[in-house]
């Protein structure tokens, strides 16, 4: 069984296409212009995998960097940020993919922003990560900079992943997918792990099996106000949607605004 994101790289977006990174992305520019002075140049989208976001934000202007951790995650990013113009006419983002840990990345500057979407905090399962990855953030944000991400929330963790199982299925490119998906979660340490079992038809009509398994941690408001404040960061606020209402209990995803305090 392959750990991380590697087996599914390659059906990440089919599986996730429900997923309105275009509201994401007007969500992290009203955050800029309620939080910042001026709209930052350069954006980090930490944890970029397959680079949605990533790609969405250099359309809008930014100059763009994504770091991510799985090599097949970026491959399929890189392939994503050439943009069609007319049928000879291909031109590439202005986007600098970098393959590195969001506990230890370096970048050759800093920049005005950070984003880290769609729970990647939550991968942050080890103890002490959660503060390796804020100070790393902190390091590499301009003073004042701001630190925009999501995170599943504890509700999410307890109610509806718990040890439930879900099948997924989809079709790319004519030929079918389908995803088995377990949890099992632990409410002591706070560790869910996902057992992903991926049925993918080939060419031939024969279907590949491939296994995959991750891992989140449950992250309580506590934790996180504690650990952005331990390493430089005043919270500015916890939503509990792309309008800015207040963050709440019953919420399935908390959008969570810091600023790097230098
Ligand atoms: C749920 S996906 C989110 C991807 C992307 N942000 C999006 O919005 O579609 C989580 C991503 O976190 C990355 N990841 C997990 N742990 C990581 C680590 N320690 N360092 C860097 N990337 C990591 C995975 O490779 C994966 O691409």
């Amino acid at each position: 069984m392959t750990e991380g994101y590697d087996v599914i790289a390659d059906v990440y977006d089919k599986l996730n296409a429900d997923i309105d990174y275009k509201a994401w992305a007007d969500f992290a520019e009203k955050a800029f212009d309620r939080f910042l002075e001026k709209r930052p140049e350069i954006v980090l989208d930490l944890a970029c995998g397959t680079g949605s976001m990533t790609v969405e934000l250099a359309k809008r202007g930014y100059d763009m960097i994504g770091v991510d951790g799985s090599e097949q995650m970026l491959s399929v990013a890189s392939e994503r940020a050439y943009v069609n113009f007319g049928e000879d006419d291909e031109y590439r983002l202005p986007i600098l993919y970098l393959l590195q840990d969001m506990r230890s990345f370096e970048l050759y500057g800093t920049v005005g922003a950070v984003l880290c979407c769609l729970d990647s905090v939550n991968y942050l399962t080890g103890e002490g990560d959660l503060d390796k990855c804020f100070a790393a953030v902190h390091n590499y944000l301009d003073p004042d900079g701001i630190f925009l991400f999501d995170v599943n929330t504890p509700h999410k963790f307890k109610n509806i992943y718990g040890d439930n199982a879900y099948i997924l299925e989809d079709e790319i490119e004519g030929s079918a997918v389908y995803c088995g998906w377990q949890n099992s979660f632990d409410e002591k340490t706070g560790i869910c792990d996902f057992y992903l079992t991926l049925f993918s038809e080939g060419e031939d009509g024969k279907y590949i099996r491939e296994e995959e398994h991750q891992r989140e941690r449950m992250y309580s408001m506590e934790e996180i106000r504690k650990a952005l404040e331990k390493n430089g960061f005043e919270c500015l606020g916890a939503f509990s949607d792309y309008s800015f209402s207040e963050a709440e209990e019953k919420d399935e995803r908390w959008y969570i605004a810091a600023r790097a305090i230098k």
